[in-house]
């Protein structure tokens, strides 16, 4: 029987994937957002809209009537706690069933008094767990698609790559296989007891990126210690804060050892970091996939 799930940051990168996914699967899906222009583009007339905002708690009421399960997601910003507390509190007096939340890294929650987002995610997973509510908490590793997109950017745009990270590896997870694994607890309201901790199958320092790089785009490619990466989405002074303290605890290698949560969960290995470049980098690749 399909069920009725209210998807928050539908609009954002993740939340759109895992919309796609329950709207594939026959899961009747409401959207939380502050644009419902922007949703009815991205999803025509195959969810409900509810507009509203995680700081009003009668627009959060209304989205939650006769909810089952949410998807959790806000951005990272100093009201991330908030927020999402709020969301919690209501979804309990609403009287849904189950919440899936989108956590931090497990290593920036790990290290919370290092990382001021982690901090964020780690007292929304405490509340979750104390309003006794079934619930997943999903925590992935660094998305390919976010902390690569500087190194796409340079690699296409022929600059030698970005060096980052003090020369430490890490376990980037693909965003479509943390969106399968969020559709498949959503759909299936899986309570779990241990945060999933998701990440790719290998562990990559910048000098073997460079290297895969090269190889597809036969062509040499360096590493330039000076250039900064900017990475999308991060443009406020919290959001900056974050990323300089995620960038001081992966050069410590925290964000390099590999789990077989994916493999587990979906019973196939994650998406290779080399089948995103080449994706990224050859437009041939490109235009089969989406073709
Ligand atoms: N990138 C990584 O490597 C990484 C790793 C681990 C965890 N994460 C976590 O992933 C999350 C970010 O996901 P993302 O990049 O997919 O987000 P995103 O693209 O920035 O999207 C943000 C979404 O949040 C919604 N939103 C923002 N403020 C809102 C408000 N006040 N009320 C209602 N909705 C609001 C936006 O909807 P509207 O604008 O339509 O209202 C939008 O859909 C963060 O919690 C971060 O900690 C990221």
């Amino acid at each position: 029987m399909p069920s009725s799930i209210l998807v928050t940051g539908a609009t954002g990168r993740l939340g759109q994937l895992v919309t796609r996914r329950l709207i594939y699967s026959g899961d009747r899906v409401r959207v939380l957002t502050r644009r419902p222009d922007e949703a009815k583009r991205l999803f025509s007339g195959a969810v409900d809209i509810a507009q509203g905002d995680f700081g009003d708690r009668s627009s959060l009421m209304t989205a939650l009537n006769g909810v089952e399960r949410v998807f959790l997601l806000s951005p990272i910003s100093a009201n991330l706690g908030a927020h999402q507390t709020a969301l919690i509190d209501a979804a309990v007096d609403a009287g849904v069933r189950h919440i899936v939340k989108i956590s931090g890294s497990t290593w920036t929650i790990e290290h919370s008094d290092r990382s001021t987002a982690g901090a964020q995610h780690r007292k929304v997973e405490a509340h979750l767990a104390a309003r006794g509510l079934s619930h997943a908490i999903i925590r992935p590793n660094a998305w390919m698609q976010v902390s690569l997109a500087p190194v796409i950017a340079a690699a296409l745009a022929g600059r030698d790559l970005p060096g980052r990270y003090a020369g430490a590896a890490v376990s980037f997870i693909n965003i479509n296989d943390i969106a399968d694994v969020a559709a498949r607890v959503l759909h299936s309201g899986l309570n779990v007891s241990e945060p999933l901790v998701l990440t790719g199958a290998k562990a990559f320092t910048t000098s073997d990126i460079a290297g895969l790089v090269s190889a597809i785009l036969r062509r040499p490619v360096g590493i330039d210690t000076q250039a900064v990466a900017v990475s999308p989405g991060h443009d406020d002074a919290f959001a900056a804060q974050a990323v300089r303290e995620f960038g001081a605890l992966i050069a410590e290698g925290l964000a390099a050892p590999v789990t077989d949560t994916v493999e587990r969960m979906l019973g196939r290995r994650p998406v290779s970091l080399r089948h995103v470049l080449e994706q990224a980098l050859m437009p041939s690749k490109r235009n089969a996939e989406t073709g």
